[in-house]
């Protein structure tokens, strides 16, 4: 018999008391930026899941072309008994994982978007029978504490998301993922890598504009749970390359100038006509790169693999 099991690592309160502080901080900050965690409402989620889906959008279908060609090496080198998965969202290429490790006892996806957890797992448990799924609501760069589960463990973050943290967060977030590890344990880690502009910003400026309605998000979010008055309407959309940082940020521009006011902070915000304010990066990787980052934060890389047109990678690295 599966079992599935959904826990709350951190009170409603102190979710709405973290968005409160970031909002605060972002819009009066100059320039002004919100952190990209706070596109992931159902809404949000749903919008991420079409992105991927998108001609533009390659970073999914070539991290599962790696998932479907090597799940079986990474489970030779990792025997795992538990999984675990930072920011799981749909756990959509997991089950290649899933499926390659045969003594795999617990499933643990960790996210803070509760309807994408919720999907997941229910699906999961009817999908996999035998598989316990303990799902955390949870916030991964916030120190986790994770259900005392059977080792080996595997700790999975696919989909090029440690890219949308800043370099600072990054290795806090590598040093904290080592200290869930025992020695022995593994880090399967999946970056998408530096590649010509025009394929970079393409994949985050579509055709379409699903990408557009992703970044526009956030500002719904901020409306609802603050009693923000920001018109999605009156921001245009912007994705650019940093060759520089070598990261794709992108950025909601107001379209005139005008007033926004959050009564929850009791704030009203001025934005210059033009004025642009940073809604995420999403960082692209060299090998040295990732493998030094790695070895600071106490993590051997071991492996690397990358799709057939060499967009994006999977590490596997050992803690010692
Ligand atoms: N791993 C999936 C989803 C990637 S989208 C894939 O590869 O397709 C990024 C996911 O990370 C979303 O589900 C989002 O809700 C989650 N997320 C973003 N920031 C987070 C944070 N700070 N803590 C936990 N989950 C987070
Ligand atoms: C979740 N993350 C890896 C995505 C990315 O590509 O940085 C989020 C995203 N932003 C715009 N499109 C997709």
């Amino acid at each position: 018999m599966s079992a599935f099991r959904i826990t709350r690592t951190l009170p409603e309160d102190a979710t709405a008391a973290a968005l409160r502080a970031d909002v605060l901080h972002g819009l009066t900050s100059d320039p002004k930026a919100l952190p990209p965690k706070w596109f992931y409402d159902a809404r949000g989620s749903d919008l991420f899941e079409q992105i991927t889906e998108l001609p533009e959008y390659y970073p999914t279908r070539a991290e599962r072309e790696i998932l479907a060609d090597r799940a079986g090496e990474i489970a030779a080198a990792l025997p795992a008994r538990t999984l675990i998965e930072l920011g799981s969202g749909s756990s959509e290429k997991t089950r290649y994982l899933i499926d390659a490790l045969p003594g795999l006892h617990t499933y643990v996806p960790v996210d803070v978007s509760d309807s994408a957890l919720v999907q997941a797992g229910q699906a999961l448990i009817v999908e996999r029978p035998g598989l316990d799924v303990h799902a955390l609501i949870a916030d991964f760069t916030a120190g986790l504490t994770l259900p005392e589960t059977p080792g080996p463990r595997l700790l999975a973050f696919l989909g090029g998301t440690i890219g949308n943290l800043l370099p600072g967060e990054r290795a806090a977030f590598l040093a904290g993922a080592r200290a869930l590890l025992s020695p022995g344990d593994a880090l399967l880690l999946g970056t998408d890598l530096v590649k010509d502009e025009d394929v970079l910003v393409r994949a985050y400026d579509d055709a379409a504009g699903v990408t557009a309605a992703f970044n526009k998000n956030v500002l719904s979010v901020v409306n609802r749970e603050l009693g923000a008055d920001f018109d999605p309407g009156a921001f245009d959309h912007v994705a650019l390359w940093d060759a520089d940082r070598e990261w794709i940020e992108m950025r909601l521009r107001s379209r005139t100038a005008q007033t926004v006011k959050v009564p929850a902070l009791d704030l009203a915000v001025d934005f210059a006509a033009g004025e642009e304010m940073r809604t995420e990066v999403s960082a692209k990787f060299r090998r040295e790169g990732v493998n030094g980052e790695l070895a600071a934060a106490g993590l051997e890389p071991a492996r690397w693999w990358t799709d057939g047109k060499e967009r994006f990678a999977l590490s596997l690295s050992v803690a010692r």
